[in-house]
């Protein structure tokens, strides 16, 4: 095993993600930041400047578990203090398993900010994947606002809060099309315009370039800080292989979900006429898309590249065709030799996701506790025994049973806090996330459920209230294993998971506006365990004083 090192700085930059000009957050110039590459058993050793001049700045390694190195996760207010201008923060942590992966900020909203880049891990040298493949692409997804960060985090902290609206555009590996489409031709809206692109434009395409008949691995991860989306690519099946990083027994189809925070393999075969080029698109789901697609192109050689598909993009599902998605979801089922669940868990924690008002902001709460992030990062303080540092009270296990998911709430104000879930060390937890209606009536929204530190076993998903007569549906033969779970309106997710890995964990929706309104909760385990946290992780709020008086003695 290798240790992979880069240096990285981290800049506001202008850039041109979709057409007009920007400013993005950059890492040494490019967007989206470099993509790291390693082999599992590796060590990644990256040291991070913050050339931001005005911000902190944390990267967080999506999916990668951390296990001896909480203090590497990069989430502040809650693994480490954010690095200060001019300051470097040392990140080293081991990749130990192959997969697909990404890496973003976690502070305040700077994974809007286009904070974010690709994390690939390959097997183990002289290791084989399951699956054979003669070639292989990586696409990571996002979508873009032409509202600075800064400008949507105040637009949703306002009272009455202003929603940021549905993205301009939606990016494939950093590039979209916002004045122009590839597939004008096609479109029967006359607005729509050709774009006419030399190649070299920063949100040019980038075209994937295949042989005929090959088999191509295609790694898609999605970074998306709203979108939920659908991928297609045109008259081409889909073999989804991966999920997260865990193998997947192989199924087919001809177009996948993927939601804020989750990441795939695919394979496909390029048995189609090579003379022609076919288009790799991404569409909104779960949302009334005011977004046009985002549009690649799969280049059949010798075909040139600048030759257009010759049908339409191929059409998604429906935006609110909910029972597509749901289908996707079940047919998702781990490979033999996936770590398995333990049969019973020691604890049952029920998360409520509600839409709230909090003195007339909008927020969203779980358990009717919308997260506001404490000054000091949670594993120095709780490592330190600093107990003022954070709510002492400590979040509810679950809510008031006569509560109605289908309905608007009676109450809809609700209450800020940042107590912690406090696990018991090797300990089996089971979590339900309970999904309700938002605040209007008829409505409930997907949220894409992120868990740091672990991956979790996804037991099953349900329609209206979860019952305890659910328990006997759950799936504990052959259930994903994964980082990130999706509720579906009105409905519920079963999860569980083994709370073996010291440290202080995030779990929240994946999308960054509900994140950033307090969808989330924080879990604890084991942090006594955790050894030589680096000062520079400590070096604010209350463990930066305690730094200070031992100093001074
Ligand atoms: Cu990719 Cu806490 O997030
Ligand atoms: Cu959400």
């Amino acid at each position: 095993a290798k240790t992979r090192h880069f240096k990285w700085e981290v800049e506001y930059m202008h850039w041109s993600p979709d057409g007009p000009e920007s400013v993005v957050m950059g890492i040494n110039g490019q967007f989206p930041g470099p993509t790291i590459r390693a082999r599992a058993g590796d060590t990644v050793h990256v040291e991070l400047t913050n050339k931001l001049h005005t911000e902190g700045v944390v990267i967080h390694w999506h999916g990668i578990r951390q296990k001896g190195t909480p203090w590497a996760d990069g989430t502040a207010s809650i693994s480490q203090c954010a690095t200060n201008p001019g300051e470097t923060f040392v990140y080293r942590f081991k990749v130990d398993r192959a997969g697909t992966y990404f890496y973003h900020g976690h502070y305040g909203m700077q994974r809007s900010a286009g904070l974010y880049g690709s994390l690939i891990v390959d097997v183990a040298e002289g290791e084989k994947e399951p699956f054979h493949y003669d070639g292989e692409f990586n696409i990571l997804l996002s979508d873009w606002w032409h509202k600075s960060s800064h400008e949507q985090e105040v637009d949703l902290s306002s009272n009455p809060m202003r929603w940021i609206g549905e993205p301009q555009t939606l990016l494939i590996n950093g590039r979209g099309q916002f004045n122009c489409s590839l597939a004008a031709r096609f479109s029967s809206s006359s607005t729509a315009n050709e774009c006419r692109l030399r190649g070299n434009e920063q949100y040019a395409p980038q075209i994937l370039r295949v042989q005929p008949n090959k088999t191509y691995r295609l790694r898609i991860a999605s970074s998306t800080a709203l979108a939920s989306l659908n991928l297609a690519i045109g008259k081409h099946k889909l073999v989804v292989v991966e999920a997260d990083g865990n193998y997947l027994r192989p199924f087919s189809v001809d177009n996948i979900d993927i939601y804020s925070g989750e990441s795939y393999s695919v394979l496909f075969t390029t048995n189609q006429d090579p003379s022609n080029n076919y288009w790799i698109s991404t569409n909104v789901r779960g949302r009334e898309p005011k977004t046009p697609p985002g549009l690649t192109i799969l280049n059949y050689s010798p075909t040139s590249a600048s030759k257009l598909p010759n049908s339409p993009p191929p059409v998604s599902p429906r935006w609110d065709d909910y029972g597509s998605s749901k289908a996707f979801s079940n047919k998702i089922l781990a490979l033999t030799g996936t770590p398995k669940p333990p049969t019973t868990s020691d604890r049952r924690i029920v998360l409520l996701n509600t839409q709230n008002f909090m003195d007339g902001h909008t927020k969203w709460a779980i358990n009717n506790v919308s997260l506001v992030l404490p000054a000091t990062p949670y594993l120095g303080s709780i490592r330190f025994g600093l107990s003022n540092a954070f709510d002492k009270k400590r979040p509810p296990d679950n809510f008031k049973h006569d509560y109605d998911v289908m309905k608007p709430a009676p109450n809809q104000n609700t209450t800020s806090g940042n107590g912690v879930y406090v696990l018991k060390f090797n300990t089996t937890v089971d979590v339900i996330l309970q999904n309700a209606n938002a605040l209007k009536a008829n409505v409930s929204e997907i949220h894409p459920w992120h868990l740091h530190g672990h991956d979790f076993w996804i037991l099953g998903y349900g329609e209206g209230k979860f019952t305890e007569s659910d328990v006997s549906k759950f799936n504990l033969k052959n259930p994903p294993y994964r980082n990130t779970a999706v509720i579906f309106p009105y409905g519920w997710t079963a999860l569980r998971f083994v709370a073996d890995n010291p440290g202080v964990w995030a779990f929240h929706c994946h999308i960054e506006p509900h994140l950033h309104m307090g969808m989330g909760v924080v879990f604890a385990e084991g942090v006594r365990r955790v050894k030589r946290i680096p000062n520079e992780a400590l070096a604010c709020g209350l463990t930066g004083k305690l730094l200070m008086n031992n100093v001074h003695k």
